[in-house]
């Protein structure tokens, strides 16, 4: 029995292997002076001193751990407090922090959709919001990506029928750097009433007047009905949170979202970094239009260069390269090169579509740049 197990496991890895698909875990040295280009640090907050500070305050007065879930003695005020602030930051009256964006969409797309209702989701949305949606029992319906013309024909249909409408995006999408038109969302919400789920993972900080996300830059604040954002990206820290109108939502993942339940609580030296960094977002406002400029300009440069990459003034950069084998090898060139990126590949995008993917961070030089382009020319791809 045992024997057929390994042989399973053994198979399938290097099944993953042959197609250039196997995904190995590197430790990283502190002492690595690599320009990082693949982390989602993307305002340089994790090593923030106001950010460090905060977090060893929180370590000294609350501890390295929760040590409970949020039910039990997991929940303090430092956690009470970081959701009054996201909530205020965002326009939304209700938040709940959760410990990371995967355990938040898996609850929240857990929870609320139920047999007998149907979710629309666009075809490129984040694993842990399609595994929410398969664990909850609704039927999936998938549209092509950013296609709001086809999501408006899947809700004509779905018009009329039994059961609620869930309709799920992104505003930055993970893998693209681009986003869906949400004041045509906002509107569509509006006609067909469906119930509206947000994930600004990649847009918080970035985004927005205030760095609140796309929903602020797009004039659409607090449109959708609920959203997950994380604290470990922009915001350099770690876990993330969930923003309602309605006070049952939050009610409801407090009760019955195993992920919520049963796992102790986000540590305060986290939760308390994020304060700090949600704090440093506000003060870093000022500079915004200039990172938005910098995006733009890494990819002219990118396409003046010859490399074919989407337009936007996004955090991330997709340079899809189509093979997954190619990926990996441009990653490991500019790896060598002084560039960590990484090498995205299916299942985590869609076959055929493997890229290199880069997050730019706020304080990256025009040196940075025309070094990286010097370095990707420099593969003769
Ligand atoms: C769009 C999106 N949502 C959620 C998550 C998960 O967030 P976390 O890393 O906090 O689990 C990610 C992570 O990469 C993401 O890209």
């Amino acid at each position: 029995m045992k024997d057929r197990v390994d042989q399973r496991l053994r198979e399938a890895l290097a099944a993953r292997e042959d197609a250039g698909l196997l995904r190995k875990i590197t430790a990283r040295p502190s002492t690595d002076s690599r320009t990082n280009l693949a982390g989602n640090d993307y305002l340089d907050l994790a090593h923030d001193p106001a950010v460090l500070i905060a977090a060893a305050e929180a370590l000294h007065t609350w501890g390295a751990s929760a040590s409970a879930s949020a039910l039990v003695t997991g929940y303090t005020e430092l956690h009470a407090k970081l959701e009054e602030t996201l909530a205020a930051w965002h326009g939304y009256p209700h938040a709940l922090v959760m410990n990371s964006g995967y355990a938040a969409n898996g609850a929240v797309l857990g929870q609320l959709p139920k047999p007998g209702d149907v979710v629309l989701a666009d075809r490129l949305i984040h694993a842990s919001m399609v595994n929410g949606i398969l664990s909850s029992g609704a039927r999936l319906r998938r549209f092509a990506h950013n296609d709001l013309d086809a999501l408006e024909l899947m809700l004509v249909e779905e018009s009329g029928r039994d059961g609620a409408v869930f309709v799920v995006t992104e505003s930055i999408y993970s893998m693209d750097g681009d986003a869906p038109d949400l004041s045509r969302l906002t509107a569509l919400r509006a006609r067909h009433g469906f119930v509206w789920i947000l994930d600004e993972a990649h847009a918080t900080g970035w985004h927005g007047l205030s760095g609140s996300g796309l929903q602020e830059e797009q004039g659409c604040r607090a449109a959708a009905d609920v959203v997950v954002g994380t604290l470990g990206k922009a915001l350099g820290s770690q876990g993330a949170y969930v923003l309602c109108h309605n006070p049952d939502i939050r009610e409801t993942l407090v009760n019955l979202a195993g992920e919520f339940v049963y796992s102790t609580h986000l540590a305060p030296p986290a939760v308390a970094a994020a304060l700090a960094a949600i704090s440093r977002t506000h003060d870093l406002s000022v500079d915004r239009p200039r990172w938005h400029n910098l995006s733009r300009e890494w990819r002219e440069g990118l396409s003046e260069a010859g490399f074919s990459v989407p337009s936007g003034h996004s955090p991330i950069i997709p340079i899809v390269m189509g093979d997954a084998v190619r990926a990996l090898k441009v990653a490991e060139g500019l790896r060598a090169s002084g560039f960590l990126v990484a090498a995205i590949r299916p299942p985590t995008v869609p076959d055929g579509t493997a890229r290199v993917r880069i997050s730019l961070h706020r304080n990256l030089t025009e040196n940075t740049r025309a070094g990286f382009i010097a370095a990707l020319k420099g593969l003769n791809l």
